[in-house]
């Protein structure tokens, strides 16, 4: 499916109750032809009113892991397990993100097809393996249903651990590597 068809459909999305209290939904931006594919957890509230991804405090510590590995933002395509901001910004229920993950993300997943799926956050990792320490598998590659993950930190955790921007940017070059 084309990646603009998929977007129409998260527009008018109306799968979970997150869609009676969302402003706008969040699908997601960047190039169709992008061979890293980001995923945080779900829209804040800068995000709720503007419908672009990461674009608060956390998406400017996004950027700059991005840019510490030589790339832009445009480079990549950037999105969230959920489509819509959770009231009072709220963990992501299971049946939320298993029905987010099998309707809009894993199509988004598909037309795309890049290189590397980087989950940012146990938040995200969680919905798609089971059992993950992060603290020992950040950093590291997994495989599933024929999908390369890459696994590390949510770069909002750098805003209450300062100490782990270096963590997540040697993350980050492992990444590029
Ligand atoms: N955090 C996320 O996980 N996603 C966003 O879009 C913004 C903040």
């Amino acid at each position: 499916m084309k990646l603009k068809t998929i977007h129409k459909k998260i527009a008018n999305c109306k799968l979970c109750e997150l869609s009676i209290t969302r402003n706008v939904t969040v699908p997601g931006e960047g190039s169709p032809n992008s061979k890293i594919f980001l995923v945080g957890e779900a829209p804040g509230k800068n995000e709720d009113k503007t419908g672009k991804p990461f674009c608060g405090s956390a998406g400017k510590i996004l950027t700059e892991m991005l840019n510490h590995i030589g790339i832009s933002r445009e480079d990549v395509f950037i999105t969230s397990i959920l489509k819509c901001r959770p009231p009072k910004n709220r963990l992501p229920k299971k049946s939320e993100a298993n029905l987010c993950i099998n309707t809009h993300l894993i199509p988004q997943m598909d037309s795309i097809k890049p290189d590397v799926i980087v989950l940012m956050g146990l938040s995200a990792i969680k919905h798609v393996f089971d059992k993950v320490e992060i603290k020992k598998e950040h950093g590291r590659f997994r495989q599933k249903d024929g999908r390369n993950y890459f696994l590390t930190y949510h770069p909002a955790a750098v805003l209450y651990r300062r100490k782990l921007m270096d963590v997540i940017k040697a993350d980050f070059e492992k990444l590029l590597q």
